[in-house]
Parts: structure tokens; sequence; C-alpha cells
């Protein structure tokens, strides 16, 4: 996840609470509104929070912070294989042939990698993209006219209110629901399904639940989605890391044909390669309507040309040596799972939640005093940085969310001095 600390007011960048009551436009307020030269898509609350300033304030002093948010992998002390860049410097990247949706031989690869996990898609249904929030980008573009509304899961990734602003279309919350393990409220998305909802969009495993769409959930909103027009976007970026095997869980959006769907992914979370800038989606459903959508995402794709040559044609050699650093991230994010619920363990003040996959955990910890001044606490006694729940709107307080990338011994070290702050304060 990216920065969601670094702007915003109380409620971060997230305050899906807040969505249908725009926020008011910068000059809505002078008595003689003055047309301002920026967007009012734009009004997001630019001010830094008090997390962000506190964090400043030790950077400043040069104070060593632990980051529990830390999801950057090219930041978690991973072996990257020192060749594994090698294919993007070869003489083939000199040769410019623009096509909307890529390269064949890279959507081949994109295609070949769902096959591995047991998902057929053609490779004439795969479009690639610079990042799986640029997919979010062109979905919106392809689906939604301004002011329309997508249905979004809370808790969940803070930065589809700002995906869904900067196309000016309306995010509308629906809710995951926690009961020992985390669940989709379908009635509550067929209850906020209005005549401008033009999609919904899954995010399985969720950031930071850790859930992963179950097989009923995934019929029950392809037959919404097919009976209202509705499209299905499934966010499948953390698809890979699991946590909780032998779970049963849908593999993709893919697995159903009543509704146009969309998987995404990419190399940013699926091969630990955020920098290298690219993503991809994949488009199931009816024939007719598949055939629509990609003629249609063809022009949108087509205005930007967005991902660079050298990588498209590296991929199929990506997919292949790439794997090697899943392998670390997945067994990271494991280790650092079952450490974190064995310190738990002894602190009855602290309850981990049920994660099923992906790089996150929620912690539950006791509502004596706001996530933000607990946050504050950790942060400015401990020095350790951890994320409050409200970033990603949960219901209710109080619930931190920890990154489980980062190094082991950074992660025991900043999990053991959180617990033991919170003891201290329960
Ligand atoms: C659920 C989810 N989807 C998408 C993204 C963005 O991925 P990308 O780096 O490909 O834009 C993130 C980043 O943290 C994420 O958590």
């Amino acid at each position: 996840m990216r920065r969601p600390i670094a702007r915003g007011g109380r409620r971060g960048v997230g305050g899906l609470a807040l969505a249908g009551a725009a926020p008011p436009h910068p000059r809505a307020k002078l008595r003689y509104p003055v047309p301002s030269v920026f967007s009012s898509r734009l009004s997001f609350d630019l001010r830094p929070n008090r997390l962000t300033a506190a964090l400043a304030r030790l950077g400043e002093a040069r104070v060593p912070v632990d980051d529990l948010t830390e999801s950057n992998p090219t930041r978690a002390g991973l072996a990257y294989p020192a060749r594994l860049l090698d294919a993007l410097g070869g003489r083939a990247g000199l040769e410019y042939d623009p096509q909307p949706f890529g390269l064949m031989a890279a959507r081949e690869a994109v295609a070949g990698d769902y096959r591995r996990r047991g998902i057929q898609v053609p490779r004439e249904r795969v479009a690639l993209t610079a990042s799986t929030s640029e997919a979010y980008s062109l979905l919106f573009k392809l689906l939604c006219d301004p002011g329309d509304e997508v249905l979004v899961p809370v808790p969940s990734y803070p930065l589809f209110e700002h995906l869904a602003g900067l196309d000016a279309v309306a995010p509308r919350p629906y809710r995951l629901e926690y009961h020992g393990s985390w669940a989709v409220d379908v009635d509550g998305i067929r209850r906020a399904t209005t005549d401008r909802t033009r999609a919904v969009v899954v995010v399985s495993p969720n950031n930071p639940t850790g859930s992963y769409l179950k097989r009923a959930e995934l019929d029950a909103l392809a037959a919404h989605c097919g009976e209202r027009g509705l499209a299905l976007i499934g966010d499948e970026v953390f698809a890979e890391y699991v946590l909780e095997a032998d779970l049963p869980r849908t593999a993709s959006v893919l697995g159903q044909r009543q509704a146009l769907a969309f998987s995404l992914g990419g190399l940013s979370k699926g091969l630990g390669l955020p920098q290298l800038k690219l993503g991809w989606m994949a488009v199931t459903g009816p024939d007719d309507l598949v055939r629509q959508a990609l003629e249609r995402l063809e022009l949108v794709c087509d205005t930007y040309l967005s991902v660079a040559t050298p990588v498209q044609i590296a991929l199929p050699s990506l997919l292949g040596d790439g794997a090697i650093v899943r392998t670390q991230i997945r067994e990271r994010v494991a280790r650092n799972h079952q450490a974190l619920a064995e310190a738990a363990a002894g602190c009855p003040a602290v309850g981990v939640l049920r994660a099923e996959g992906g790089w996150h955990a929620v912690l539950r910890v006791p509502a004596m005093q706001s996530e933000e001044s607990l946050v504050l606490q950790i942060l400015e006694k401990e020095h350790v940085l951890v994320h409050p729940g409200y970033f990603y709107d949960f219901p209710s307080e109080a619930f931190l969310v920890v990154s489980l990338l980062p190094r082991p011994d950074v992660f025991d070290r900043a999990v053991s001095r959180v617990i033991a702050r919170i003891e201290a304060a329960a």
C-alpha cells in the first residue's frame, strides 16, 4: 500500500464513511466564490495528519523508527536474483511496436501465468497496464460516467477514494463483516446498488483483512452483477500469498461467466517488483459483452500506450525467474504472521484477527483510548510505526494494521514493543 499516512486529516486518506458527501470545494466557503483553477476532484484534505507530523519530527531528530507499515518489498531485505533484470536490456527493446493491449508474447506470458494457477483465459483477453492502480483508472473510464458509483469494500485499501475520485467516480462502501472470519455483506451490496452503480470491486485476498472471496460469495455477486448490468472488478494482486492453505476460496473472478469481470494482477505484488511498472487485467463474462468491452478498452489503452517495451519483452522470463522472489515473500509473511500470533498469545489485550492471505495483519486492541492516540504513543515512545484501523475504515475502534513484510529481526523487535506499549496502556 502506498503512503496512506502521507496526507489527510483525522481519517487519513480513507474516509469512505464520508463518501457521498463530497468534500466542499476549497473556495465554496467564500462569499463570492472565485472559480478555482483546480479541479474539484482534488478537493481532498491535503494537510498532514498528526501521525505524519510526528513521524517527520522523529525524522528531523534522526530517531530511527521501525516501520511496521513497510509494504515495499524492495526494502524488505529479500534476496532478488542478481541477474533478474538482465532481460530488460536486450536489443529487442530498441524497437517500438505500439500495441494498445501490449505485445502478444507478453499477453501470452500472462495467460500462461493464469494457467499455472489453474485459471483459463485466452491471451486475446489480457491487457497490460503500467500498474494495478492504472488498471482501475482505465476500467473507471471504460465503465463510468462522471458521478457514477462503484461499490468498494470496507475495511480495505485506502487508495480507492483517490483512484475513484480522480476519475470523477464516487466510491460507495459495502461491508466486510468479521465473525471469526471475514465475509462479504452481499445483501449490503444489493441494497447499495443504485441506478448510478457501474461496478463492484472485490479484493481477494483483501488488504488489510486478508480475506479471500468464497465460492458462494462469487456466485451471488456474479448473479447480482449479471442481473443489474454491473461489472465485477477482482483485485487479485495478493492472490498467491495464502496463509491458510486448506481454505475453500475462489481462485479468481474469472471463475464465472455471468457477469462482465476483470481480474487485476501485476508484478508489483505478484513478484515483488513494483518498480518495473507492469500490471495486467484479464476479462471474462458473456461473450458479446466481453467483445464490446475489449473494443472500448482498446481505445482507452491506445490513448495512453503506457507500458514500456523492455518490461513487456522481459515479462516471460521475469514470470519464470521471479518466482523465487514470490516464494521468499510467501515464506516471510507466513513466518511473520506466525511470530505475531505467538507474541500476541501471551497478551490477553491483543487479538490477531484471522487472516487467510495477503501481506497484512490486523490486531484488535482495547479501545481505552483512540486509535490515533495509541499509534502516536507507539510511535513517539516505542519508535515503531503502525497504522490505525481508521485509515482502512474499520467500522469501529480499536484496530491496528501491520505489514507482514519487514525483516524478521525488525518485525519481532517492533512487535514486542507494540505489545508492551498496549499492555502498559491497557
Ligand atoms: C489491494 C491492492 N490493490 C492494488 C494495489 C496497487 O498495486 P500497483 O502497485 O500495481 O498499483 C495495492 C497496493 O498496495 C493494493 O494493496
